[in-house]
């Protein structure tokens, strides 16, 4: 038995959770007030049978490994020791040695790397472009570029450079330094300006590189590494991090030389999201620093409601696991998050303002308004309020953002200010936003819910679909419709991410770094398919991907019917009705589910 089964059969699911949560029995199963999200009625279920978890609101599952990896953010790997430890399991000693000796090398592949590019750039005659590029052109001092450790990757080098330290091909392909073609390997970075990204630790996990003159694309990274998880870095968090604490601010902009400059002219506290919205993972590394944080964002983007309402939802995620603070009447107030918006100008990034006209810079940033308020500044410059649709768009925009704010005291004042804006009472729209608050809390939408398994369809059907996989690279493409919800267990949902994220197996097993898994994915990689499927792998995806689909359709019933049954016992007759209706609509779903089961079932047959 691997150890991660081990694991599983000693702990049970309830048992854990209900140190976590204020479990209330329903049928065969458990509910609870979701952790993950703010919620009045219980959405959050717990399947005893199938040790499994889902939470119908905001549509998140998967078993014990992934609700303790959610709630104390913490990767498998930390997870799979923290229940270890638990479970009375131990986890060979020999294993974890291993485990770190292994990315320990790594990481000193790409601070050996690290170092080479910037020898290069300070010294090779090669780089003398490069080197203007970076002093003359983009002005940065040497102090600048040592301290970014700013280098310079040639034409070949590299591999060579490191191989006669005694890495080995295979190491330098596992942190992606290299690329591999018809069995030669060579250096991935050439003729580019390179910037090491560290971790929060100040480790190498992986480069940035900037081509040097107008080629594409103008950045090329690293791509994911055993080392290397973009969501969760932020670049220059290393030496940003102390700024942060101090300021009790950090300022996110978009690109590597926004931060570089930014540092040169002693703005300490700014790092980079890379060019990516900002990430569950990267707000939680933040939140270890401050509670305020400052977007600085041109003006399309700033004026763009979808992006203005990512950072919002970012916010709340900051908010959901607040400190509680003790306060002087005895009661405690929670210490709130804060979002700001910095309006760039027109065309003008971070490090062209900074350079023009530090001063210009500090005001942008002292003037940075509360997301919510620069909503309504936005919509107030940007609507022409006079026209009633141009009114109702406006409400539309700000209003369900403003009605789920948690504190009744914001909400209100932000409440107010629209009313203003629009020039409609307050008490209409404190109607309106009591309709969204409470239809959003009580409602589980259908796009949101995607819930599990029943008992009879075992794990082998999951190990099965990531067999059909990893054996067959020419199902990529037909499996577009699985996600990572479908896999319930966190093993198997964890070889599915990495096979998202590479294009073979050898790829695969190489960002794997734990050991455990490894040998799980080596396993599924190993497993003889049944033979009967020889013929169409294609079909035996699609069918596998059906019957994950029927799991979810399967637990919807079971939340359903207790949903019906409390209604029934509290006599809510409307809801009685509205919840039968329901069980029809999954009925049919269900049923239309087998028939296309069937169909596939009997025209494989006929191919055969
Ligand atoms: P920008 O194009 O704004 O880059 O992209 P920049 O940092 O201002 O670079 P300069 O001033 O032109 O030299 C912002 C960030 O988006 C990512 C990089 O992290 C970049 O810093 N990006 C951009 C890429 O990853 N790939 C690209 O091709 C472009
Ligand atoms: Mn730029």
């Amino acid at each position: 038995m691997s150890t991660i089964d081990d694991i599983k059969q000693r702990l049970d699911i309830v048992d854990v959770l209900s140190s976590y949560l204020k479990l209330e029995k329903a049928g065969r199963n458990f509910k609870a007030l979701c952790p993950f999200h703010q919620e009045k009625t219980a959405s959050f279920f717990i399947f005893p049978e199938r040790q499994s978890w889902r939470c119908f609101g905001c549509g998140v599952g998967g078993d014990l490994f992934s609700f303790v990896m959610k709630k104390e953010g913490t990767d498998f790997g930390e997870t799979l020791k923290m229940l270890a430890d638990k479970a009375g399991v131990s986890l060979e000693r020999k294993k974890e040695a291993v485990e770190s000796r292994l990315t320990d090398r790594l990481y000193q592949i790409n601070e050996a790397a690290a170092q080479y590019y910037h020898d290069l750039l300070l010294h090779s005659p090669a780089a003398e472009g490069a080197r203007d590029y970076v002093m003359k052109k983009r002005g940065l001092n040497s102090e600048t570029i040592d301290n970014f450790q700013l280098g310079f990757s040639p034409g070949e080098g590299l591999k060579k450079h490191l191989m006669e330290r005694g890495y080995s091909e295979k190491e330098l392909l596992a942190v992606r330094l290299a690329g591999e073609k018809e069995g030669r390997v060579y250096d991935l970075f050439r003729h580019r300006l390179m910037f090491p990204i560290r971790d929060i630790k100040g480790r190498a996990v992986g480069f940035g590189a900037r081509a040097l003159d107008d080629s594409l694309p103008k950045y090329l990274n690293s791509p994911q590494t055993a080392i290397f998880d973009k969501s969760s870095i932020l670049y220059a968090i290393d030496r940003a991090k102390g700024a942060i604490k101090e300021k009790r601010l950090a300022v996110i902009v978009e690109g590597y030389m926004d931060v570089i400059t930014a540092h040169q002219y002693s703005f300490t506290n700014v790092v980079a999201s890379m060019g990516t919205a900002l990430t569950e993972k990267q707000i939680k590394v933040l939140k270890g620093l401050t509670k305020s944080i400052a977007f600085a964002l041109d003006p399309d983007v700033a004026g763009d409601a979808a992006t203005l309402r990512a950072i919002e939802v970012a916010r709340r995620s900051l908010e959901r696991e607040e400190l509680e603070m003790p306060t002087w009447l005895g009661t405690t107030s929670k210490l709130r998050a804060e979002m700001k918006i910095i309006s760039l100008p027109q065309g003008r990034d971070p490090d062209l303002v900074i350079r023009d006209a530090p001063q210009s810079w500090q005001q942008l940033v002292d003037s940075a308004l509360p997301l919510m308020d620069h909503l309504l500044t936005v919509a107030a410059s940007k609507a022409d309020l006079a026209k009633p649709e141009e009114r109702s768009r406006a409400s539309q925009q700000l209003l369900p953002l403003i009605a789920e704010l948690d504190d009744d005291v914001q909400r209100e004042f932000y409440l107010g200010k629209l009313a203003t804006l629009l020039g409609v009472s307050e008490k209409t729209l404190i109607g309106m936003a009591a309709r969204l608050h409470r239809t959003r809390s009580e409602k589980p939408s259908k796009t949101e819910t995607k819930p599990v398994t029943p008992a009879y369809f075992g794990d082998r059907l999951e190990e099965y679909c990531l067999c059909l996989l990893l054996q067959h690279p020419e199902l990529r493409d037909k499996a577009k419709e699985l996600e990572l919800e479908h896999f319930e267990r966190s093993e198997n949902r964890e070889i599915f991410m990495a096979w998202s994220n590479t294009l073979n197996s050898d790829e695969l097993l190489a960002i794997i770094s734990n050991i455990d898994l490894q040998e799980h994915a080596k396993a599924l990689c190993g497993k003889a398919l049944p033979p009967a499927e020889e013929k169409d792998w294609e079909k035996a995806l699609s069918d596998c991907v059906r019957r994950l689909d029927e799991r979810r359709l399967l637990n919807l019933k079971i939340q359903e019917e207790s949903l019906l049954s409390d209604a029934e016992s509290e006599g809510r007759s409307e809801d009685v009705a509205a919840l039968q209706q329901r069980g029809v609509e999954i009925n049919l779903k269900l049923k239309e589910n087998f028939e296309n089961t069937m169909q596939i079932t009997s025209s494989h047959r006929e191919d055969q």
